[in-house]
Parts: C-alpha cells; sequence; structure tokens
C-alpha cells in the first residue's frame, strides 16, 4: 500500500507560499500527493524511506522548477468572430472609444456571438482555453458579456462551464451583461440596468450558472451610480462582486467595488489614491492587465507606487478578448507586466498564482503549494522564477498536474 499516488522529489520548488520570503523556495523539494491534494512537503533530503515505496509514481524532477498552476483571473475567452479590422482601424488612427460609439467594439463581438449557436461558440473558444491550458493555466475565469441577454449570457456562461468540464481546468464563471448596453436598449440604459438586476442575475443566481458579477463602469459603459444598483441586485442575491474599473478615466469605480467588499478592480489605470486606500481597507484586490494596456497605447499607468504601499495584493491576467486583448499568452502577458508596469519577477508569479486566488475567492484551494491545497502544480523546463517571466516564444511546460474536480 503506497502512501501518496505521486512523489516528486529534486525539485526547484517556488511555493508562493504567504508569509513566506519572495517566492518561498525549497532547493532540491519533494512533494507527496494523494486523491489530487498536496499530502506532505519537505526536501528530498529529508525523506527517509525507500523512495520507492512510497508513490504509485515517483517523479525526479532533476532541478527543473516547480511552480503552482497558473491562474488566469480575468479573461472573456468565449465569443465569437473576429475583430482584426478594428485592430487595424485603430494603427490607422480610429481610438478605441470611437469604434465603440459607432456600434464596433464590444457590440460587434455581441453580433457574432448572438448569431452563434452553442456549439460554434464552443468550437471557437477551446482553442483559446488550450493554448492557455499549454502554458500551465490550470484554473480561469470566463466572463460572460458578448450576449447582453438573459438568453445570450446563458449560453456564453453555460459554453465556458461546459469547457471547464470537458478540459482539465478549473473555471469560474462571471456574469457581466453590465459590459455595453445592447443595441436594442440604445438610449433607453436605465431599463438595461433594470433588466439586468430584476431578471438576469436573480434568474443566474437560482441556476448557479455564476460565480460572480462584473460590470464596466465608464463613459462607454455603465456610471457609477448604475454600477451600484447591479451591486445591490448582487448583494441581495448573495453573489460576490468585481468590476472593470477606471480603465479609461476615473469614474471612482474602484472605491466603488471596494465598498461592497468586492473582489477585485481590474484594469485600475486611472485609479486615484482614495480608491487605493478604500481597496486596501476592504482587501480587494487589484487585477492589472498589461496586455489590454499595450493593445491600446495606454500611457496612463496604474498606481502601482500606491499598491505597494497600501499593500493592495496585484493580481495579472490576460483579459483575453477580440478587442483590447488579442491573446491568448499568460507568459507573454507577464513578461508585459515586468517590461510595461515594471513589476519584479516575484510580483508578478505572486500575480498569476496565491493573488490570482484572492481575486477569485478560492484562496484556500489554490494559488501556492501547500499543505491541503490541491495539486495543481507546474514543472518547467527551467530552473529560476525568472525565467517564466524573462523569455518569449518559449513554452518551458515539462508537465502539468491538475487536481481532477472532486478532489
Ligand atoms: O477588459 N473594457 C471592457 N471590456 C474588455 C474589452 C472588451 C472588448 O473590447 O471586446 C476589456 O478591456
Ligand atoms: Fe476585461
Amino acid at each position: 500500500m503506497f502512501k501518496w499516488d505521486t512523489l516528486i522529489i529534486n525539485a526547484n520548488i517556488a511555493t508562493m507560499a504567504e508569509g513566506a520570503h519572495a517566492y518561498g523556495m525549497i532547493d532540491k523539494g519533494a512533494i507527496g500527493i494523494l486523491n489530487g491534494r498536496i499530502e506532505w512537503l519537505g526536501t528530498t533530503a529529508g525523506i527517509t524511506n525507500s523512495i520507492d515505496t512510497l508513490a504509485k509514481e515517483v517523479i525526479d524532477a532533476q532541478g527543473c522548477l516547480l511552480t503552482p498552476g497558473l491562474i488566469d483571473c480575468h479573461t472573456h475567452l468565449v465569443f465569437a468572430g473576429n475583430r482584426s479590422d478594428e485592430f487595424e482601424q485603430r494603427l490607422n488612427g480610429v481610438s478605441y472609444q470611437e469604434i465603440a460609439q459607432n456600434g464596433g467594439g464590444i457590440l460587434s463581438t455581441v453580433k457574432a456571438t448572438r448569431a452563434a449557436s452553442f456549439d460554434e461558440l464552443y468550437a471557437q473558444s477551446l482553442p483559446r482555453l488550450q493554448a492557455l491550458m499549454c502554458e500551465g493555466v490550470t484554473t480561469i475565469e470566463i466572463k460572460s458579456g458578448y450576449g447582453l441577454n438573459l438568453e445570450a449570457e446563458l449560453k456564453m456562461l453555460n459554453v465556458a462551464k461546459k469547457l471547464g468540464e470537458e478540459n482539465n481546468i478549473r473555471v469560474k464563471t462571471t456574469l457581466l451583461a453590465a459590459h455595453a448596453v445592447p443595441p436594442e436598449y440604445r438610449h433607453k440604459a436605465d431599463d438595461y440596468v433594470d433588466l439586468i438586476c430584476t431578471e438576469i442575475i436573480p434568474k443566474i443566481s437560482v441556476l448557479g450558472a455564476a460565480d460572480c458579477i462584473d460590470a464596466f463602469c465608464e463613459s462607454i459603459g455603465f456610471s457609477h451610480a448604475q454600477t451600484k444598483k447591479i451591486f445591490d441586485s448582487a448583494s441581495r442575491w448573495g453573489l460576490p462582486v468585481k468590476l472593470h474599473a477606471d480603465q479609461l478615466s476615473d469614474l471612482g469605480g474602484a472605491a466603488l467595488v471596494a465598498e461592497y467588499s468586492g473582489l477585485s478592480a481590474d484594469h485600475v489605470e486611472y485609479s486615484s489614491l482614495k480608491s487605493v486606500k478604500a481597496m486596501a481597507k476592504a482587501g480587494t484586490v487589484a487585477v492589472l492587465l498589461p496586455y489590454a494596456f499595450y493593445i491600446l497605447k495606454e500611457t496612463k499607468l496604474p498606481p502601482i507606487e500606491a499598491f505597494r504601499k497600501h499593500h493592495v495584493p496585484i493580481a495579472i491576467s490576460t483579459d483575453c478578448n477580440p478587442g483590447t486583448a488579442p491573446s491568448s499568452s499568460l507568459l507573454t502577458t507577464m513578461n508585459k507586466a515586468c517590461v510595461e508596469f515594471s513589476l519584479t519577477p516575484v510580483e508578478v508569479l505572486t500575480g498569476v498564482t496565491r493573488n490570482a486566488a484572492l481575486a477569485l475567492g478560492i484562496e484556500d484551494e489554490v494559488g501556492s503549494i501547500e499543505f491541503g491545497k490541491k495539486a495543481d502544480l507546474v514543472l518547467w523546463h527551467c530552473k529560476q522564477p525568472a525565467d517564466l517571466c524573462y523569455w518569449q516564444g518559449m513554452n518551458r511546460v515539462k508537465r502539468i498536474f491538475t487536481a481532477r474536480k472532486n478532489d
């Protein structure tokens, strides 16, 4: 009878455990896994029994880096169609806001997503998920937001759930019905907000279709007052909130989501010091999206020094979407976080592991390598954590371990 299912030895383990120094490294570390959980963690030298008797499978990592499975905590991965035409328009001088005001942008993806069948939507989204999984992503958040009515939002959320069920990845779903005002509610945004609050959120909550509620609080999205209404409805239906906040201007979105003890404020380029302090007080995570910053050629940096000073946890995510972040690469985003935002590799790896788990409210289960947590792990063909941020165009994944759903 073996003690563990799997024993990994001689790994350079970046535990990313809270309170540990930097990456929480264990040199020549070892991990015992049973039923998808980390049952033992220590050094290889600390194993006194004969190794072969301990586990069904023994893996000698030969000094390679082992990290927690990566977590992509903000994506719009489920959508239909393609917006390379808008990418081209932007390079010819038309702004993201102008494209949106002319009925393009989010609304052009809404058109394609509404028209797609469930199976077409699944088929178009799957390669994006697979690309992220190949890079060691073991947990992903997927938003709706290109349906903008109950039926189409539900279709998106169910596609996201099915992607999780049929592929070896943990999916958290977020309702983003307040992403844009749908064409049939043009000039009647308040009526659409009422629909979200009185019909869409209640139904989604009863069906258990989403884990969280998000909104786009912006001049081209929803106002502070409309967002507040949506958060009030979310609270009534027992759903946590997060927000696309202060991406293009400061509407006080980050402070608003903190007021509702929200999980995260995302983008936050234009957030004020007051908002940063409110986030610190509420424990709201700052989710930074450097790929969208780069694609939009944004020049206003998020208030990173203030986040550091006030101990606001920072997470990093792809924002994978057809408009502002046409990318299914978390590793590229990690490099961008270092270069565009001057974050250190420790901050970045923390941002796609422990703090990303915090942004999804699942920090007790995943995000670090600690006793009792799920054994979502990635073994890499490199020795140093900084290598993951450093070299581009090289996928160093050697092996991915994912706990089964019910472990
Ligand atoms: O996170 N800002 C709003 N939503 C997305 C963009 C969606 C799109 O352009 O399709 C974002 O940047
Ligand atoms: Fe987004």
